[in-house]
């Protein structure tokens, strides 16, 4: 029997989208955990604290016992090394993020060849989301209703009431 195979789907999940759940579910059904992989990047100036996102995805994902949720920092393979983990998901929406992720994976192998990125396609309403658009939308107004969790569009909301209030 072969060991069970163990997933890393890195990000930074500023905020989590429906696109990231999709992807996550799928790589749940294909690989025996998958663990959400938080970037502990200081130098972005992210909406939402690492923290803020570690609680959202462990309450999104709270019943499905196949995901976890932890951060990293540094290298993503010597992270992969650590959890002994054989894979790295990538979502890929559209032929715009393949040069990118092609240059991350072709790095990773060159990094770590004992580690495989595999790359899958959101559902295909999905394929046009993305943070930083449901970020600009929520700032602005706009709706993202069925493009995050009800637990992130709450937690938009209440960003943006902060931030109206401390300007009033
Ligand atoms: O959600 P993002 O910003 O597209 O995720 C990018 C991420 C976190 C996967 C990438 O920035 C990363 O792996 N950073 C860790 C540092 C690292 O290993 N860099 C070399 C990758 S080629």
């Amino acid at each position: 029997m072969s060991a069970d195979t163990l997933a890393i789907y890195p990000g930074s999940f500023d905020p989590l989208t429906n696109g990231h759940v999709d992807i996550i579910e799928r790589g749940a059904r294909l690989f025996d955990r998958i663990v959400v992989a938080i970037l502990l990047n200081v130098e972005k100036a992210p909406l939402f604290t690492v923290a803020e996102r570690v609680e959202i995805a462990r309450e999104v994902f709270a019943d499905n016992p196949k995901v976890e949720v932890d951060t990293f920092d540094g290298l993503l393979v010597e992270y992969a090394r650590r959890k002994h983990a054989g894979v790295i998901v990538r979502g890929l929406r559209a032929i715009s993020d393949f040069e990118y992720e092609m240059q991350m994976a072709l790095m990773n192998r060159h990094l770590n060849p004992n580690v495989e990125t595999v790359f899958m396609m959101p559902a295909e309403p999905y394929t046009y989301v993305s943070s930083r658009l449901v970020k600009e939308v929520a700032a602005l107004g706009g709706s993202v209703t069925n493009l995050v969790p009800r637990l992130v569009e709450e937690r938009l909301r209440e960003k943006k009431h902060g931030r109206q209030t401390l300007r009033a």
